[in-house]
């Protein structure tokens, strides 16, 4: 059991005081468009080593409004708002700890969130700033928590939608078939009831990477927050609709998707892949009120670019799942960044004959984490899972095709991952093969020795030295200082003498 702190995060204010006060707040006076300008000049400052938070202070068309991005795009940032360990493993399983003890949300009068409450002449496109995103987006969309209830159960699911504008009062909410709005769409068709529907703009940033999260359906997600930040998180009621919404939100959106359903069109949308998603038809919400706080601040997510989402609740997520199955036997895991949910990498510590094989169970067991997820890799834990050169070092030397590359059946892939999501087109199955490279060392060959104490695997081993004595002063500061931060690739797979490799082997 570890000890939690409470964090000083309660909401996007105090999220955004939390930055400022580490000097990562960069707040942008002059006036600037909400469509496309706000999406570019996010990403743009995305691309520097480290992204800044950006709070554009003056909106056009919007008086009166401030528009926040890019809180959760740093891992390091993220990891301070919550109090979390340093290093992703070391935070996955402080979080691991956390969510077994979720912390109940307790519903209060009411709070910030109901300073101003529109019930009437509600207009989505004039009310709240909104934003298109890339070029060649035309629909207007709001990205927030969708907080709905089970028809069945009463329980409340929160989850990132997102949501596009159709009309003055009306707008699609993008919770697929098979999402968790999905399922409850369904019972509730079943129920013939409507189903309530509340949109959250401007949460603290961790009810986002909450709601982006794969929590098992029927898990409280304001109790796994509560669990993050150390106490619970204060709820009020919707103003229309039988739902509890953070009473430190920024901005609340009630509503309700009314039988029979009706449909709207949406996209296409830079998808989180860096492609233009398709032309869709996702559920139409009646919007029945807007409530939100004096001096108001939109949270606007930047679709890929700024990667508002840290991986870091997902990671931890995945080696729970992982670990459930197999214990320690997975050492860590990892969805890597570029290929979003559909790449992983599993890191195995096989220490006796008998595992073998065994990695294969935990790639397995993986698939059934996240339908996205197409291809798995294997490796030992003598490897950097985040460090790309390492993973792709180990598939180079310690893996065969012939034995250790397994194509497993089609299965179910996401609609945007292209080469997967083109086959609906042409009547197909949105499928994709899915694939296990095992770059773990063979056992039988991991013991083989070439000579006395040698295997075939065992790392050249070299010594460190202090480049002082050997340098001029000048050419040390020129060549070694300067190149202090960059990437001195042999240096990660030469082992120092030393240093231990894999137990008992290496
Ligand atoms: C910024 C952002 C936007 C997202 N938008 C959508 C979306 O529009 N539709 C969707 O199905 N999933 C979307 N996702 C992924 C879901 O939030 C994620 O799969 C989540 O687990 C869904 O919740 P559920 O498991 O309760 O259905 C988004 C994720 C993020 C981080």
């Amino acid at each position: 059991m570890v000890t939690t702190q409470s964090t000083t995060v309660r909401d996007l204010r105090s999220a955004l005081d939390e930055a400022e006060a580490h000097g990562e707040l960069i707040c942008i006076d002059r006036e600037v468009e909400p469509g496309y300008e706000i999406p570019n000049i996010a990403r743009t400052l995305s691309l520097q080593p480290r992204c800044p938070v950006v709070l554009f202070e003056n909106i056009r068309g919007f008086a009166g409004w401030r528009v926040a991005t890019s809180l959760n795009a740093d891992r390091a940032r993220v990891g301070r708002l919550y109090n979390l360990p340093s290093g992703p493993l070391a935070q996955k399983l402080y979080l691991m700890d956390r969510f077994e003890s979720p912390i109940p949300p307790r519903v209060v009068a009411t709070g910030p969130c109901k300073e101003n409450v529109f019930t009437q002449g509600i207009d989505l496109q004039t009310l709240i700033p909104w934003t298109h995103g890339s070029r060649h987006v035309t629909h207007r969309y709001f990205q927030g928590p969708v907080i709905s209830r089970d028809p069945r159960t009463g329980r409340q699911n929160v989850a990132m939608y997102r949501t596009c504008i159709q009309g003055p009062d009306t707008a699609t909410v993008n919770g697929r078939w098979d999402r968790h709005l999905g399922h409850q769409l369904g019972d509730a068709k079943r129920a013939g009831q409507s189903l309530p529907v509340a949109i959250v703009l401007g949460p603290d940033p961790g009810l986002i990477q909450v709601a982006a999260s794969k929590f098992p359906y029927g898990a409280d997600d304001f109790a796994m927050l509560g669990a993050i930040r150390g106490e619970p998180v204060e709820l009020v009621r919707c103003e229309t609709q039988d739902l509890l919404v953070p009473a430190d939100a920024e901005v609340v959106i009630e509503g309700e998707i009314r039988l029979p359903l009706q449909t709207g069109d949406d996209g296409p949308w830079p998808e989180y892949l860096s492609y233009l998603g398709m032309n869709i038809h996702p559920p139409l919400m009646h919007v029945t009120a807007i409530t939100h706080r004096n001096d108001p601040i939109q949270y606007m997510i930047i679709p890929r670019g700024s990667g508002d989402n840290s991986g870091v609740l997902a990671g931890a997520l995945f080696l729970r799942h992982l670990r459930g199955f197999l214990s320690t036997f997975v050492e860590d895991c990892t969805l890597v960044p570029a290929s979003a949910m559909h790449h992983a990498v599993v890191k195995v510590r096989k220490t006796e004959p008998h595992h073998e094989g065994l990695q294969l169970n935990a790639a397995l067991s993986a698939f059934g984490f996240l339908v996205e997820l197409d291809r798995v890799v294997l490796v030992d834990d003598d490897i950097d899972i985040y460090d790309h050169e390492q993973v792709e070092w180990a598939v180079a030397t310690r893996c065969d095709p012939a034995t250790q590359v397994h194509l497993l059946c089609p299965g179910r892939s996401h609609q945007n991952n292209p080469i997967a999501g083109v086959k609906e087109m042409f009547g197909e199955p949105i499928t994709k093969q899915k694939m296990i490279i095992d770059a773990t060392i063979p056992w039988r060959y991991r013991v083989a020795e070439k000579g006395p104490g040698l295997t075939f695997f065992t790392r050249s081993e070299w010594d460190a030295v202090d480049l002082g004595e050997y340098l001029q002063p000048a050419d040390r500061e020129r060549w070694v200082k300067a190149h202090a931060t960059g990437t001195l690739t042999a240096a990660m797979f030469d082992k120092p003498a030393g240093q231990a490799g894999l137990p008992g082997t290496m």
